[in-house]
């Protein structure tokens, strides 16, 4: 069922354990994610960025498709549906849609601004009981559009951000959005640790995909409650879908069947999403 995300989130950083966050395009990329969570028994984080909401048809029916799945599938762990990376318009869009989680992503703006917009999203979705995430520095690479120099979270920022009253902290600590660079230096733990004694909050790792699993763990070790994961699984499906294209080619049904092309795609998702779950470590919600 569709839950918010405060406390389950808090509930990780508690157990020093992480909750994972990936992120639907469609039908297919839902379902995968939500059986991955029904499989392993875990609560987990579907979201959406701006621009898949606006490939699938807006906010509202993003929405209705996840409650409606959750509804199909007899989905019985917690479900939180969280937009990734939102500007103010966009943030404001998904509380209206009834989305459960929201991210803010001021990294753009000046830092005043940034934190003054950080406070109406705060007011407006705590209004309805709907977490927030904001986020200090920012997250090298691109996603959707989404495009961050890499410069590691203030923590003077970060001490004023956690104090609006957010749910949890996206912290930029050397992560990259995308594939990791050969020369990538890895995460910066000296910074993450010094922002887990300056703030409270529960801390969010981006750019999930292609950090080695030793390092997530350490992160999560220091305070990381939630990981962001999106590239991984695009590869996994990209790979089985064009695998399946190109061996049945020339047969002539299967050939071009969408059900049938996509489905290993799909299981590719499940699959990752499954893995990641079991690096995370995550518990099973009582
Ligand atoms: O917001 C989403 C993520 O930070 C995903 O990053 O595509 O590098 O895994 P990734
Ligand atoms: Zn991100």
């Amino acid at each position: 069922s569709l839950v918010h995300g405060t406390e389950i989130v808090a509930g990780a950083q508690k157990g020093h354990y992480a909750i994972g966050a990936f992120n639907t395009n469609n039908l297919e990329w839902t379902r995968a994610i939500l059986a991955a969570a029904q499989h392993k028994n875990v609560p987990i984080i579907i979201q959406s960025s701006m621009g898949a909401a606006k490939y699938m048809g807006g906010y509202e029916l993003v929405q209705h498709l996840v409650r409606d799945t959750i509804k199909s599938m007899d989905i019985t762990v917690p479900i939180i549906m969280h937009l990734d990376h939102g500007n103010y318009e966009a943030a404001k869009e998904a509380i209206a849609a009834g989305y459960n989680s929201v991210m803010f992503d001021g990294h753009d703006l000046d830092f005043k601004e940034n934190l003054e917009k950080t406070k109406e999203i705060v007011a407006l979705a705590h209004s309805k009981g709907i977490s927030v995430e904001a986020e200090v520095g920012s997250i090298g690479g691109e996603e959707d559009g989404i495009i961050g120099a890499g410069e590691l979270a203030d923590i003077e920022e970060a001490k004023q951000l956690a104090a609006t009253g957010i749910d949890f902290l996206a912290a930029g600590i050397g992560n990259i959005h995308g594939v990791y660079p050969e020369n990538w230096k890895g995460l910066n733990f000296d910074r993450l640790k010094e922002l887990r004694e300056a703030v409270p909050v529960p801390l969010v790792l981006h750019g999930g995909s292609g950090i080695p699993v030793d390092q997530i763990q350490k992160a999560i070790s220091l305070g990381v409650a939630k990981v962001n994961v999106n590239t991984e699984q695009q590869i996994a499906w990209a790979k089985q879908v064009r695998k399946y294209i190109e061996d049945n080619k020339d047969k002539e049904v299967k050939g071009f069947d969408p059900r049938k092309l996509l489905a290993p795609g799909t299981k590719a998702i499940q699959d990752t999403v499954e893995q990641h779950i079991d690096w995370f470590g995550t518990k099973p919600v009582k």
